[in-house]
């Protein structure tokens, strides 16, 4: 990466805590690069949320990527929410726009591309939520917007139970499911770099109707979930793409420009095999 930084460089970052290796900084600074933009996109790590809205005023830092754990207390303090964060009640994305700082969730945007670039019309498909955190609030909003009948599993009751009432949607305690469903969405770390042998254990009527499945982890790109959904000869969707795809909205907020997505998504796989550091 070359970058010559002078006074008129714009400042973009990640903030979170523990920030841990996000591949965000990689990803756009390739792409600022790609479009000849004078920008540079940072790690903060930062613990408390609480100023970060007034600091990035007073800094003139043009945006923001939010992360663990400050993606819903964040909500908070910014100047305005964009409507679909406002009914998730997170967000990942901050946009400065001078007077005002606004709140953007594009989550929720990068899970519906990562669908839609397998199946064009959502509505009335039975789509399988694993989870209920804030990954699966983001993609359960989104997903009742375009029309799909939803359906929700978790190990803690509770909470599944409160995400599927406020999504209207069926409710099945973890791993009891029933039903068939058009698509299987996994969004729980299960699976995740360094433990990547493991897996929601669920049974295998899910697969009976070969849904579509995908997995909002990227590292590994194909989890042991995807693995053997793809045994089970289902299409799999891997996280690459719903990170590749928050990304470039991000990157369309921050900038007003189309986003280089061949080459964010060839950025981050190249860095997932190792090809670069
Ligand atoms: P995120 O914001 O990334 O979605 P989160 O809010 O911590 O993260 O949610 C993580 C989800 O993964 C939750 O649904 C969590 O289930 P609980 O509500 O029971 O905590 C689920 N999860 C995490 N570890 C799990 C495990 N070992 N087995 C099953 N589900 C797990």
């Amino acid at each position: 990466m070359l970058v010559k930084i002078n006074p008129e460089t714009k400042v973009f970052g990640i903030i979170g805590f523990p920030l841990s290796h996000s591949l965000s900084p990689v990803m756009h600074n390739r792409a600022f690069e790609e479009l000849g933009i004078n920008a540079i996109y940072l790690y903060f790590p930062c613990k408390e949320v609480e100023g970060v809205v007034a600091g990035i005023k007073s800094l003139s830092i043009k945006g923001l990527s939010i992360t663990i754990p400050h993606k819903e207390k964040i909500c908070r303090y910014v100047d305005e929410l964009d409507p679909m964060a406002k009914s998730i009640g997170a967000i990942n994305t901050l946009v400065n726009k001078g007077e005002k700082v606004i709140g953007y969730n594009t989550d929720a945007y990068g899970a519906l591309m990562a669908l839609k670039s397998r199946i064009e019309d959502l509505r009335a498909k039975k789509v399988l939520i694993i989870g209920a955190g804030g990954a699966s609030r983001a993609i359960g909003f989104a997903l009742k917007e375009e029309g799909a009948e939803i359906s929700i599993t978790n190990r803690t009751e509770q909470r599944g139970i409160a995400l599927a009432k406020e999504l209207k949607a069926q409710f099945y305690p973890f791993p009891d499911i029933k039903g068939d469903f058009n698509i299987v969405i996994q969004t729980t770390p299960l699976g995740m770099y360094p433990e990547i042998e493991k897996m929601p254990l669920l049974p295998d009527s899910i697969f009976e109707k070969k849904p579509v499945v995908m997995d909002i982890i990227y590292n590994p790109m194909e989890t042991a979930f995807l693995k053997l959904a793809r045994k089970k000869r289902c299409e799999t969707i891997s996280g690459v793409d719903m990170f590749v795809y928050q990304g470039a909205k991000q990157f369309e907020l921050w900038t007003g420009k189309q986003a280089p997505i061949d080459i964010m998504k060839e950025t981050v796989i190249s860095f997932l095999k190792g090809e670069i550091r």
